[in-house]
């Protein structure tokens, strides 16, 4: 996979070398190019942001900057004579309504230019970032990062870019507001990268953890030697050598766990990925 991160303060990313990731790099896993966003101004103070047009408190990032950059990481130019008018607000139609050569053209180049690549950008107001979006985009080939600063960027940036066909996403890592996009930008890469086959020494560790697969619980408690500690023992089943008892254990905590902890996880469980044993609780 290769992964390029855009941001005015590259150097952040400098932490993406050390354990897990680093080792990643160096065995040709991954390589994670960082970028700065200044390098595509031009003009003397290498300003990346403006005033917001309405009004309002704060800078967003202008529009031809990212685009100079994502274009020239997706190896594209651009052509105004190919631009399409999209203040008129026409859709590319879909298959089923082409009705003529023009609309066949127009839904065709609707399809993704850059298969494989997926251009991300973080956003506290977009959809959450899940598990299952890591997973996801761990098959991809490449990802385009884009760190937003101040009030966030031009919202034609990701408009255009979709509309151009680009698989463009944006996503907030939680409900709460960062003061930009690079923090977002290192938990989705490590959440995703992880994920690679090969990262993990031992590949069972993501098969049993949190969040993950149809049954998405919050993993049991995992304790280690000593077994007395401070007054406190490690529950007994565990010590027990009673495989199947200890799977049992681990799942009821699990499923008590997340009821206490977050019902909405519980309230997604289908019925018929509940054993019988679960359904009694
Ligand atoms: N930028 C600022 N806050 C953010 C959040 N919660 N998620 C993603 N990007 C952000």
């Amino acid at each position: 996979m290769k992964i390029d991160i855009v941001s005015v303060f590259p150097e952040y990313f400098d932490v993406l070398n050390l354990s897990l990731l680093g080792k990643a790099q160096e065995h040709g896993l991954l390589s994670i190019d960082t970028h700065d966003l200044r390098d595509w101004t031009h003009d003397v103070h290498h300003s990346v942001d403006d005033t917001p047009i309405g009004g309002g408190a704060g800078m967003v990032m202008k529009p031809e900057v990212w685009s100079e950059c994502l274009d020239s990481l997706l190896g594209v130019t651009y052509d105004a004579s190919d631009a399409r008018d999209v203040n008129d607000a026409k859709h590319a139609p879909s298959l089923a309504d082409i009705e003529s050569a023009d609309d066949a053209e127009y839904a065709l180049s609707a399809i993704d230019p850059a298969p494989g690549t997926t251009i991300i950008f973080p956003n506290p107001s977009a959809p959450l970032f899940t598990q299952d979006d890591a997973q996801e985009l761990s098959q991809q080939k490449r990802l385009i990062f884009g760190c937003g600063r101040y009030e966030g960027y031009d919202a034609r940036i990701p408009a255009y870019y979709s509309a151009q066909g680009y698989d463009f996403r944006e996503y907030s890592i939680g409900d709460y507001v960062l003061n930009g996009g690079e923090v977002a930008v290192s938990a989705m890469v490590e959440a995703i990268t992880r994920l690679l086959p090969g990262f993990m020494g031992n590949p069972d560790s993501i098969v049993e953890e949190s969040y993950t697969g149809k049954q998405a619980l919050l993993e049991y408690r995992q304790y280690t030697r000593p077994a007395q500690w401070r007054g406190r023992d490690v529950p007994d089943i565990l010590r027990s050598g009673d495989h199947a008892k200890v799977d049992r254990f681990r799942r009821d905590e699990a499923l008590v766990r997340t009821a206490n902890i977050r019902p909405d996880l519980i309230e997604q469980l289908r019925v018929e990925d509940l054993d019988k044993v679960d359904r009694k609780l």
